[in-house]
């Protein structure tokens, strides 16, 4: 079992035995379902997709070297998980794509990845990102897309969000994970651009993407209309 799996195996047997003293037992994977938007309330404008993919922000793997039954170790080669769904919301939207990378690459063995992402989300770390959003103004929507590391953002999502004011624009979260879901990342959005507007998340596990595009296109259609 990966050694996050292992962590939220544990954390989940905790939160059921809080669930039997008389608190609601949480949503399995805490996986939110999106909820639906109507017309009036999807998000209109320029959009922006922000993406932190793993594949991105470390050299490239060679296959032969990766446990392939792993989708967490898959996830390495290009694109990443992230960037397949940012691809896909391009498409329908006609946004533009931003990968936040971190100035100083990851590893591309999951072991050593893991290691430094919990060291770094242990310290609340900010890693330098390379690269700026041209004309950030200019951007009404910005779908934040990032997978779930260690039950939180990967740090550089927080780098990314602290280098701009996002006030008056909607951001709408978009996560994937092995089996954590958004846990508490849209909150911890909320908490960092207090002056947009957050939607409620979206999430996909990252075995379900394979066969997920035409769901995340007819999602998209749900939280953003052109026009
Ligand atoms: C450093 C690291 C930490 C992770 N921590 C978690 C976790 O706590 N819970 C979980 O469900 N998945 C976790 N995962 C799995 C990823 O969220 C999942 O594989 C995701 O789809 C990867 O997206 P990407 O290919 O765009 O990087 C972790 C993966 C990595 C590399």
């Amino acid at each position: 079992m990966k050694r996050w799996a292992a962590a939220a195996a544990a954390a989940l047997l905790a939160l059921q035995l809080t669930a039997c003293g008389g608190n609601p037992a949480p949503a399995e994977n805490g996986t939110a379902a999106p909820a639906a938007q109507s017309e009036a309330q999807a998000a209109r404008g320029k959009v922006l997709i922000a993406y932190f993919t793993w594949a991105e922000n470390a050299p490239e793997a060679d296959p032969a070297k990766l446990d392939m039954d792993m989708p967490a170790s898959a996830s390495v080669l290009l694109p990443g998980n992230m960037a397949k769904i940012s691809g896909w919301i391009q498409q329908e939207t006609g946004g533009d794509l931003f990968s936040i990378r971190t100035a100083e690459p990851y590893s591309n063995v999951h072991e050593e990845v893991l290691d430094r992402a919990a060291e770094e989300e242990a310290d609340r770390a900010r890693p330098a990102i390379t690269g700026t959003v041209d004309h950030m103004a200019d951007y009404d929507v910005i779908f934040l897309a990032y997978p779930n590391w260690w039950n939180d953002m990967p740090m550089a999502v927080y780098t990314f969000l602290d280098a701009y004011d996002l006030t008056g624009k909607t951001i709408i979260p978009v996560c994937t994970s092995g089996v954590n879901g958004l846990a508490e990342t849209v909150e911890a959005i909320r908490q960092a651009e207090p002056g947009a507007s957050v939607m409620e998340g979206y999430h996909l596990k990252s075995t379900d993407i394979p066969s997920s595009e035409q769901a995340v296109k007819d999602w998209v259609h749900t939280v953003y209309v052109k026009g």
